[in-house]
């Protein structure tokens, strides 16, 4: 039906007669003189239907509207001097159509299919078919399509096979509420989709498979995030006979690669690592953030030496005092300063104190520091003249939550984020186990099946749950767990495994996990571990998240075809609805709904 896409028409094809087709991007009317932009995925491309070329055609062209399904046949020429569009690939010619015919018409639209569009996010997912029609979505699923072919065809030629795993299965050990599938032929049993198909994937390196990679769906039903969907899709893989490094190796190199076939992007630098440590103690989070610097720094010795009640106390309660430098911000006004302190506060944290540097340090509290205590401050943030120094004080946590948050803002305000920068970093050495204190207990901060470090194997065998008060030497233990970190977003996580039954026993035991919830819910992998696993490990990359990066985009669902909203609904299908009472009677379930 055509002869060229409509992007792809040039200078080259001056002269020439082509045949064109797609959806009429612009109906207008120039003095007498109709254009229409016509488009298809490959661009689009101006259509002139003039009166003193063809009469006919000229008239019959006012029937066409936005949307249009057209196929053109006409000449292509040079635009006339003046007439040049340079922010367009083909702005330099047109099509003089001889002939066109429509193919199929179009409603009226509830949107105009724009790049900029004010549309609402749940009347564009009503009508994701026009929604995915702009051509800033399109582009998104293009580099997404390169990406996944980027690992498809790097892990094949690395000697990983494609394996699929159930999507009915039982609940998988990542943590977040399950999707539940009732079962018909066995009323009152439930499959769970996968969280991730990581016990399979365990499983199948016990099979002697040794490489394992798939792109699959995964199911969590949490709350929902710009970087958060209930289905998602996870670059997944698991090897045998490797180490961590191994496993480092190979993500950098491949993710290298998707950078250079998606996105045309050279990353050279080797990844930087951190270890948890590291990054808790000078970004906050373990998921930091390093297009810029802004690190935070932990002041609670030097702070005890002032008369402020508001950081005396902190510190007798166990808190510290964590604070940065927003470089140059000494302008701030009053007014500026306790927005940001609300802004801070609306992040859990009590207040926030500031000190700009100013000839000598103002504050409202300054008043309680000694002369030589202002100076150790400033030059520990190696402030200078014009900068604004922001402090929390509160528990660990919370001070760390608080202003690694407020480090991305203060970035943000500073222009410190540019686009086209890729800051990759690992983040390693996580502890194993992490202290859940509403249920006073240890939960594994990866997921139970993640090996302890070797230096640390005699204190996972020997220590005690919880000693008297409640601090154990569990919490020195380090996983052999790591997280791959992109511009402040987690982008993936694996660990090593552990491959013997013992251990994992004591995992379980130290997780108070009894033999028979672990054996009622991770059984199949538990027996399987006895018949000679191989050690093993492996990574699960968010395809989504990582997609959206190197889109630029702000949100996953930006990245999707088909997402759900915020409410985890797909407005297009109108899933997830009610079902007829027959289907309910088959699965022998009674709804109880409260009004
Ligand atoms: P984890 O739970 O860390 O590890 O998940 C791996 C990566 O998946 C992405 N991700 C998500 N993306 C979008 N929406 C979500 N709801 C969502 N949840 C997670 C993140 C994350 O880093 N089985 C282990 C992997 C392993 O140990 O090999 C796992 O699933 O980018
Ligand atoms: P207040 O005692 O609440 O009047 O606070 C005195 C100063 O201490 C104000 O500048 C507060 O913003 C600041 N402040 C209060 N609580 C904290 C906190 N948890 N961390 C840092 N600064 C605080």
């Amino acid at each position: 039906m055509r002869t060229h896409a409509c992007g792809e028409v040039g200078v080259k094809d001056t002269g020439t007669t082509i045949k064109i087709a797609g959806w009429t991007n612009k109906w207008r009317d120039h003095g007498g003189v109709v254009f229409i932009d016509l488009r298809d995925r490959s661009g689009l491309v101006q259509v002139v239907f003039s009166p003193e070329i063809d009469a006919e055609i000229h008239k019959a062209a006012h029937r066409i509207r936005n949307e249009f399904v057209i196929q053109v046949e006409g000449e292509v020429r040079h635009r006339p001097e003046g007439t040049v569009n340079p922010s367009i690939p083909t702005g330099q010619v047109e099509v003089v159509a001889k002939k066109f015919d429509v193919l199929n018409e179009c409603k009226a639209l509830p949107f105009m299919v724009d790049d900029e569009t004010d549309a609402s996010e749940s009347l564009r997912y009503k009508h994701r078919y026009l929604d995915l029609r702009r051509p800033v979505i399109q582009k998104n699923i293009i580099i997404r399509h390169k990406a996944a072919r980027a690992f498809r065809e790097y892990l094949d030629s690395k000697g990983f096979l494609e394996i699929e795993t159930p999507m009915l299965t039982k609940s998988t050990p990542e943590g977040a509420r399950d999707y539940l599938v009732p079962s018909r032929t066995n009323p009152g049993h439930f499959f769970a989709l996968p969280q991730s198909p990581q016990i399979f994937k365990q499983i199948l390196m016990v099979s002697g498979l040794e490489k394992y990679y798939q792109i699959v769906k995964c199911f969590r039903d949490e709350d929902l995030r710009a970087d958060r969907q209930p289905e998602f899709t996870q670059v997944d893989l698991e090897m045998s006979f490797i180490k961590r490094e191994d496993i480092m190796a190979l993500i950098e190199d491949m993710l290298k690669k998707a950078f250079r076939d998606a996105i045309g992007v050279e990353i050279t630098e080797q990844f930087p690592r951190l270890t948890y440590h590291d990054a808790m103690e000078r970004y906050g989070c373990d998921k930091p953030d390093l297009r810029f610097g802004l690190e935070l720094k932990d002041v609670s010795d030097i702070v005890k030496a002032s008369s402020f009640k508001v950081f005396l106390d902190t510190l007798s309660n166990g808190g510290i005092i964590k604070g940065l430098n927003a470089k140059g911000l000494a302008g701030y006004s009053r007014k500026d300063l306790d927005d940001l302190t609300k802004e801070v506060q609306g992040f859990g944290a009590k207040g926030m104190a500031w000190m700009k540097v100013k000839g000598t340090v103002e504050s409202p509290i300054a008043k309680f520091f000694s002369e030589e205590t202002l100076k150790t401050l400033v030059d520990t943030f190696d402030a200078k003249e014009g900068d604004l120094l922001l402090f929390v004080a509160d528990k660990v946590k919370v001070a760390n939550d608080c202003l690694s948050r407020l480090r991305n803002e203060m970035a943000r305000r500073l222009g410190l984020i540019k686009d086209g920068v890729y800051k990759f970093t690992w983040i390693t050495d996580f502890p194993l186990f992490e202290w859940n204190d509403d249920e006073k207990r240890y939960e594994a901060m990866h997921h139970p099946f993640t090996s302890p470090m070797g230096e640390d194997i005699e204190k996972f065998l020997s220590s005690d749950a919880v000693t008297a008060n409640g601090r154990s030497p569990l919490q020195e233990i380090r996983a052999q767990a790591y997280d791959i970190v992109l511009n402040g977003y987690e982008i993936g996580g694996g660990s090593i495994r552990i491959h013997k039954k013992e251990v994992q026993d004591r995992m379980f035991q130290l997780l108070n996990i009894s033999p028979e919830e672990a054996d009622s819910k991770f059984g199949f992998l538990l027996e399987a571990l006895e018949y000679g696993a191989p050690p093993h490990g492996g990574i699960a990359l968010g395809l989504d998240r990582l997609v959206m990066i190197m889109a630029g985009a702000s949100s996953i669902r930006d990245v999707i075809a088909f997402p759900k909203t915020q409410k985890a609904v797909c407005p297009l299908s109108d899933a997830p609805s009610t079902v007829d009472p027959k289907q309910l009677k088959e699965l022998s379930i009674k709804l109880d709904i409260a009004e």
